[in-house]
């Protein structure tokens, strides 16, 4: 029998080939999920930025720092984690000679879903924490809006449980513009991953 590990290392190394869309053009690398192969958990970004473009690692720019933060504070490790991204490749535009994330359009995504797929058929979480809008919409779909479903839980018919909090370089941008609205969505950020590691217990044997 093929081990995890041994299908992952496939899944990976053959989607870090990847030409299914347009990105493939521009981007340096292809970044792919990584962590625990039998992790509870899942956490799903929308994509790469510019930081993990160049190191080929999920969330380990400005925004992955106040995730690991956020990780800290609630008393998990990425170690025991399974992290990635909707689409794998750094989606951008130009913005005054400057490169600019941007989230992925329908296409993107849509290219991109096989390698979402495989990992998780392959990890098989049970609890899937969709980091912003563009991840949470694609497992609950288009009509998703953060203000309204954020932190709710969601029971797939293959009894994954997903829910949903702000991307953590939104609550990056909120600390340099506005304290009172930071404070305030720090603590609902907190609140988010405080559900998924109790949720997290009632798997736990
Ligand atoms: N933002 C994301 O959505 N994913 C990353 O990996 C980094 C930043």
């Amino acid at each position: 029998m093929v081990d995890k590990a041994q299908t992952y290392q496939t899944l990976r190394s053959t989607a870090l080939q990847c030409a299914r869309c347009h990105l493939a053009q521009t981007r340096t690398q292809v970044v792919f999920g990584e962590g625990a192969l039998e992790a509870l958990i899942m956490l799903v970004g929308q994509g790469p930025g510019r930081v993990e473009d160049q190191t080929g690692r999920p969330f380990v720019g400005p925004a992955g720092r106040l995730l690991d933060q956020a990780l800290e504070t609630v008393g998990l490790t990425r170690s025991e984690l399974y992290v990635t991204n909707v689409i794998k490749c750094w989606a951008f535009q130009p913005v005054g000679g400057h490169r600019q994330d941007r989230p992925p359009t329908a296409a993107e995504r849509k290219a991109c879903a096989v390698w979402l797929a495989q990992e998780i058929q392959l990890v098989s979480p049970r609890i899937i924490l969709c980091l912003g809008a563009p991840a949470a919409q694609a497992f609950l779909g288009s009509r998703f809006k953060m203000t309204a479903d954020r932190g709710r839980w969601h029971l797939t018919p293959e009894g994954r449980w997903i829910i949903a909090t702000y991307h953590p370089a939104y609550v990056l941008r909120l600390k340099n513009l506005d304290e009172a609205a930071y404070q305030q969505t720090w603590q609902a950020f907190l609140d988010d991953f405080r559900q998924v590691t109790a949720k997290a217990r009632e798997f736990q044997r």
